[in-house]
């Protein structure tokens, strides 16, 4: 293949590089475009042909369906990792030796309590605010709490604010959950697991001593890692948009918790289990909602189908579906949603409107009913999304400062009046 692509605008022709990824993926490197053109730019509404970097950490190939982190098969990383070695792999680039997942562990621990003050914080929101306008509003105030974590020059200042929200940002999620069902805010137990003590944190009732059940540990883990990386999604690009401008880990982090909550993109877990419960009550009758999701009159998606870049099965949902199988039959939970879930899928992976739209089941589709089965309320779903995200937002992020990307600052094509004189109020 040529190693440049040729562009000609009104008779006259222009060479671009042609970049080729280690996956052979290739991208024409338009950066000279506007200063060798007459001003030229590209226009590419939801970036579906825009690449915004060159990223060594996530490879997803959404026409076959393969998802890796740092070149490790999403599919191998469920099965034999837990998810803070993938974290490590994620942010640093390589699985951890025994002694550095210690170390990385030690110093999370180290920073995983929150300031008192911040429990003021949580205090505060009515306790039907939803959680993940908590679990945004909470991480924005950690930056006021922490300043330091603004130096993003330094590698030393930006490991220190990385251990630092692995810490604080499980806690805080702890703490949204319990403020919403009445119990007291409280920390785990240092000498857990990472994950364990999520759930310690989360469930722990005051007065009672509290006992893991290793199948929901083992589905959690497995959840979170498959949540941790996704390449440049929108609340990704969001956070490496907002990193760019030199603000620090925290406030990044959480225009990203905000892009997160949208039912397009993380909020679609719970959006996925609310129509599912509407269709249960509505008789659980899924050719009329087949019907409602392939009518363009209809506003209604079949929600935790279809993806921008999946053209095929998303990995993710195959390894949910049967966890969620292992978890519910483990905790003997018969659950009708789950019934009318797989009759949807099957349903629509026959269904030309689907198959020819290539729209098969997301990772949200199957990620709720797991959610439920562990006693997760259903608008907690997108802040555990966030919780197994963190280390994808993080590793971006350092990606991004690592890389001394410039500012990301998009261009538009203006279509709006030309120049008009002012009209006093009188004449309008
Ligand atoms: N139900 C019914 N029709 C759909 C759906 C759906 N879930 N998704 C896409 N379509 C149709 C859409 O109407 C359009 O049809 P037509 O060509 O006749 O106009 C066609 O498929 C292409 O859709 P699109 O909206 O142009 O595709 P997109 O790449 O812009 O959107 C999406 C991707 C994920 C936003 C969309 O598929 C969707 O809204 N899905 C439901 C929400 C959801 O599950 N989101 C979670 C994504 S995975 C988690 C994450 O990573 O955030």
């Amino acid at each position: 293949m040529s190693d440049k692509a040729t562009l000609e605008i009104d008779g006259k022709k222009y060479e671009f590089p042609l970049i080729v990824g280690t996956e052979k993926e290739v991208a024409i490197d338009i950066s000279s475009l506007r200063s060798t053109t007459d001003s030229v730019i590209t226009l590419d509404p939801g970036y579906k042909n825009t690449g915004s970097c060159q990223s060594a950490i996530t490879f997803l190939d959404g026409e076959q369906g393969i998802l890796r982190y740092r070149g490790y098969s999403i599919e191998e990383l469920a099965e034999k990792a837990d998810f803070l070695e993938v974290a490590f792999l994620l942010i640093f680039g390589e699985l951890p030796t025994k002694e550095q997942l210690e170390k990385f562990h030690a110093d999370i621990k180290a920073q995983s309590v929150v300031d008192e003050d911040i429990r003021k914080i949580v205090d505060a929101f009515p306790k039907s605010a939803h959680p993940m306008g908590v679990i945004a509003s909470l991480t924005s105030a950690l930056t006021a709490f922490n300043p330091s974590s603004v130096n993003v020059d330094s590698e030393e200042d930006m490991y220190k604010a990385i251990v630092k929200i692995l810490g604080k940002f499980p806690v805080l999620v702890a703490w949204t959950f319990r403020k919403k069902n009445g119990l007291p805010l409280d920390y785990g137990d240092k000498n857990l697991g990472y994950v364990e003590n999520i759930l310690k944190m989360m469930f722990k009732q005051p007065n009672e001593e509290y006992k893991m059940n290793p199948i929901v540990l083992n589905a959690l883990d497995k959840l979170l890692i498959l949540h941790a990386d996704h390449e440049q999604n929108c609340s990704t690009s969001t956070v490496r948009i907002a990193g760019s401008s030199h603000v620090g880990l925290f406030a990044s982090l959480s225009t990203g918790i905000s892009a997160l909550w949208g039912p397009l993109h993380g909020g679609a877990n719970q959006a996925v289990l609310e129509m599912l419960e509407g269709i249960n009550a509505d008789g659980g009758d899924t050719d009329k909602y087949m019907a409602k999701a392939k009518d363009r009159e209809d506003p209604f998606r079949l929600m935790g189908f279809g993806h921008r870049v999946y053209k095929n099965f998303d990995p993710r949902a195959k390894i949910i579906k049967k966890a969620a199988d292992e978890v519910l039959n483990d905790l003997g939970v018969e659950d009708k949603i789950l019934e009318i879930a797989k009759a949807l899928e099957q349903e629509a992976l026959k269904d030309p409107y689907f198959v020819d739209r290539k729209l098969y089941p997301n990772v949200d589709f199957y990620s709720g009913i797991i959610y439920r089965a562990m006693g997760i309320p259903t608008d907690m779903f997108t802040v555990m999304f966030a919780l197994g995200r963190l280390p994808g937002w993080i590793a971006q992020w350092r990606e991004m400062r690592l890389n001394k990307e410039p500012i990301g600052r998009p261009r538009q094509i203006y279509i709006g009046e030309t120049l008009r004189s002012f009209k006093s109020i009188d004449k309008r």
